[in-house]
């Protein structure tokens, strides 16, 4: 028989796992509703070409990670590698630009697809949850993205995240230091890795990002980018320092953040966690301003600002770090019927527990009160509530607190108003 196993890169999540990422997402999507952020649900494959001309020919995500295939039309489509151009491509064909009041606050949560070398908190296929908004204009705009972030972090449990800011300025500040760039490295070029030769030719800005140790010697005397923000560049930056300075929220600034996606201008900035253990997944979130995307996929010029968290990251983190309020599975009851005859009276009273939203379940396979016991403990449940003749005939049940094993007996309504929600 054929014993299939996962992809390479990709995870199976169940139990307190699945529980858990879906318990993340539910909160970053009630904190993003908080911000006015309303959700969009895009496709995980697009045509390849969205997302070359979206992320950039420069960037390891295109130029080596990409899911591409062709379809049985010949087209060529890519699974998504990050959602912003996907919402970008939508805000377009849908003319949302057009139709709804600007700037668009959008969110989203689903999958995205690297071909990278799985490691710690990296997958090949993983879940993002980011935001965008588009049509901004402002500073403030771009700091209340960043604030939202932190603040979506402080409520799924992280409280030392650490915020990591650049400016990479507009086109005219980003071509000089470009020009700067690649005058420092064209006499170390030769000497660096093929990666970076080609960043060289296509975006030297990149280089930046290297990871390879010996081209960091070269790497570290570089020019700084922020040598080269015009004064536009720089006021705009420095109005989202103090805006973020005035919300108390601590950032670290970064002069060598330059991000892996090429559509960034102006701020850029990566949240980061590291547990006292001292576990570090790398980013745990990251984005920026960007002002050519909606126009690159074919629309009006709309500037933009967005981030994504990698909600693999989260997890395992929150796991470590946060295990008391990592969720469980776990119940609010577990039912017992003791005899056959007492099950449609048991079925029922699941079910009346249930209407009021009360986490239950019970067997429906005649188990022993022993057998029951068991499975209710390894379910976590709270109560067993005991079901048998004298009960029915009396409609007084023992609901036994499974916490001290101490046990009431108590009519079948009053049950319900004690359980349910
Ligand atoms: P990114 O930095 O490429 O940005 O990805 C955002 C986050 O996704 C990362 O900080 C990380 O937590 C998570 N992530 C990335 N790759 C992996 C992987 N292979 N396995 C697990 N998690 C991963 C973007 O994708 C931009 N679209 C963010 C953005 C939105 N910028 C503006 N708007």
């Amino acid at each position: 028989m054929a014993n299939y196993q996962p992809q390479r890169g990709t995870y199976d999540a169940y139990y307190e796992d699945a529980l858990n990422i879906e318990k993340i997402e539910h909160t970053l999507h009630e904190v993003a509703l908080t911000y006015g952020y309303f959700p969009i649900h895009t496709p995980i494959y697009e045509s390849t070409d969205l997302f070359t001309r979206s992320a950039g020919e420069s960037s390891d995500i295109v130029t080596k990670e990409m899911f591409d295939f062709q379809d049985k039309g010949g087209r060529n489509i890519s699974l998504r590698p990050e959602v912003t151009a996907g919402v970008m491509r939508a805000v377009v064909t849908n003319k949302l630009y057009a139709t709804k009041d600007l700037p668009l606050k959008l969110q989203y949560c689903g999958p995205s697809f690297r071909y990278e070398r799985p490691s710690a908190g990296r997958y090949r296929q993983f879940n993002q949850f980011g935001v965008e908004q588009v049509g901004v204009n402002n500073a403030y705009e771009d700091a209340e993205t960043i604030i939202l972030g932190v603040d979506a972090l402080h409520k799924i449990g992280f409280n030392k995240v650490i915020l990591k800011i650049n400016s990479i300025g507009d086109q005219a500040s980003r071509d000089a230091y470009r020009d700067a760039l690649k005058d420092y490295f064209n006499d170390k070029i030769d000497k660096m890795c093929p990666d970076c030769q080609r960043r060289y030719q296509v975006n030297p800005l990149r280089i930046l990002d290297c990871k390879v140790k010996e081209d960091q010697e070269f790497v570290k005397d570089a020019p700084k980018m922020g040598d080269y923000l015009n004064d536009v560049s720089k006021e705009r930056f420095a109005s989202v320092l103090r805006l973020l300075d005035d919300n108390n929220i601590e950032y670290q600034l970064d002069d060598t953040l330059v991000r892996g996606l090429d559509y960034y201008s102006h701020v850029v900035f990566e949240f980061h966690y590291i547990s006292d253990n001292g576990t570090n997944l790398g980013a745990i979130g990251a984005g920026g301003h960007y002002d050519n995307l909606v126009k690159e996929v074919g629309g009006p010029e709309l500037s933009s600002v967005g981030f994504a968290f990698g909600i693999e990251r989260l997890n395992s983190l929150l796991k470590e770090i946060s295990p008391e309020t990592y969720a469980k599975d776990e119940l609010d009851a577990y039912i017992v019927y003791l005899g056959v005859e007492n099950k449609d009276i048991a079925f029922d009273f699941a079910h009346t527990l249930r209407k009021n939203n009360v986490k239950v379940d019970l067997s429906l396979q005649d188990k022993s009160m022993k057998a029951s016991l068991k499975i209710a403990l390894r379910k976590n449940a709270k109560y067993m509530i005991v079901i048998g003749e004298d009960e029915v005939k009396n409609n007084l049940y023992q609901l036994k607190y499974l916490i001290n094993q101490q046990q009431v007996a108590m009519s079948k309504e009053d049950i319900v108003n004690k359980l349910k929600k």
